[in-house]
C-alpha cells in the first residue's frame, strides 16, 4: 500500500458532532495527518477576548490570525494550539470562547485570512480536515468529502456526559441552548455557512457508540482509496 493511495479529506459537521474525536482517531488507524481548524477560529475568539477587542474591530482581528499557529500533538495530530510560543489549547476550549466563536467565525476578513493557511496544510496528501467549510470553501476538490450530522439533542447528551454533568441541571440546559444558538450562527451566516457539500457523504451518527462513527469514516476513506487506486490503474 504505497503512500500515494492517500487521499485529501474533508470532514465537516455542526458542533460536538464528534468531528475533531472521530477524524482524529480515524487518522490515527489509516496513518493520516489531522487538522481541527475549528482550534483557528478558537485561538483568535481567545486572544479577543483576552485583549479585550470589539468583535467589531475587523482589522485588528485580522491580525490575530497571524499570531495563531497549530502545532503537532505526540501523534503528529494538529491540535493543539501555539500563541507567542505557549501552548493555550486547554484555555481555547472555555465556555467563554464557546460563547463568543460563532460571531468571529462570521467575519468574512477573519475567514479570508485562514483561508490560505488551512489550504498550505493540504498541499501534502493524506489528511484528514475537520471543520465547517472544509468541503464547500476550503478543500471543494477534496477526494472525499464527509458530513456528520447529530440531532441537537444527541449532540448536547454527549457534551454533557464528557464534561461530568447531571442531565438535568441548569448548566446541562444551558449546553443544549448554546448548542442551538451556536447552529444558527453557523448555518445562517453569510459567509462559508455551515452546510454539507452537494458531493459530501452524510453519516448519521444518533444511534452510534464513537467507535462506531470512527469505524464508518475508517470505511468511507479505505472505500474512496480503494475506488480511486482502481481508477488510476485503469487502461487509457
Ligand atoms: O469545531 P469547533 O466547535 O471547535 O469550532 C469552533 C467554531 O469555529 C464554530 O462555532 C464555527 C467555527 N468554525 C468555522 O466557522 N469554520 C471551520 N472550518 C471550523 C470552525
Amino acid at each position: 500500500m504505497g503512500r500515494d493511495r492517500k487521499l485529501v479529506v474533508a470532514l465537516d459537521g455542526p458542533a460536538s458532532s464528534g468531528k475533531s474525536s472521530v477524524g482524529a482517531a480515524a487518522a490515527l488507524q489509516l496513518g493520516y495527518r489531522f487538522c481541527d481548524t475549528g482550534l483557528l477560529y478558537r485561538s483568535v475568539t481567545w486572544l479577543s477576548l483576552q485583549r479585550r477587542m470589539s468583535p467589531g474591530d475587523v482589522p485588528a482581528l485580522v491580525a490575530l490570525a497571524e499570531e495563531v499557529h497549530l502545532a503537532p500533538d505526540h501523534q503528529g495530530r494538529l491540535d493543539r494550539v501555539v500563541v507567542d510560543g505557549k501552548d493555550v489549547t486547554e484555555e481555547v476550549h472555555t465556555a467563554a470562547v464557546d460563547q463568543g466563536v460563532s460571531e468571529i467565525a462570521a467575519v468574512g476578513e477573519v475567514r479570508a485570512a485562514l483561508l490560505p493557511r488551512q489550504r498550505a496544510l493540504a498541499r501534502d496528501r493524506g489528511i484528514i480536515m475537520a471543520g465547517r467549510d472544509i468541503g464547500t470553501v476550503v478543500l471543494p476538490d477534496a477526494d472525499l468529502k464527509i458530513f456528520l450530522e447529530a440531532s441537537v439533542e444527541e449532540r448536547a447528551r454527549r457534551r454533557i456526559e464528557e464534561r461530568g454533568i447531571a442531565p438535568d441541571s441548569r448548566e446541562a440546559g444551558e449546553i443544549l441552548s448554546q448548542l442551538r444558538r451556536r447552529d444558527e450562527l453557523d448555518r445562517t451566516r453569510a459567509v462559508a455557512p455551515l452546510r454539507p457539500a452537494t458531493d459530501a457523504h452524510i453519516l448519521q451518527t444518533d444511534s452510534n457508540r464513537f467507535e462506531q462513527t470512527v469505524g464508518m469514516v475508517v470505511k468511507e476513506i479505505a472505500a474512496a482509496e480503494e475506488a480511486r487506486s482502481s481508477q488510476t490503474k485503469a487502461p487509457a
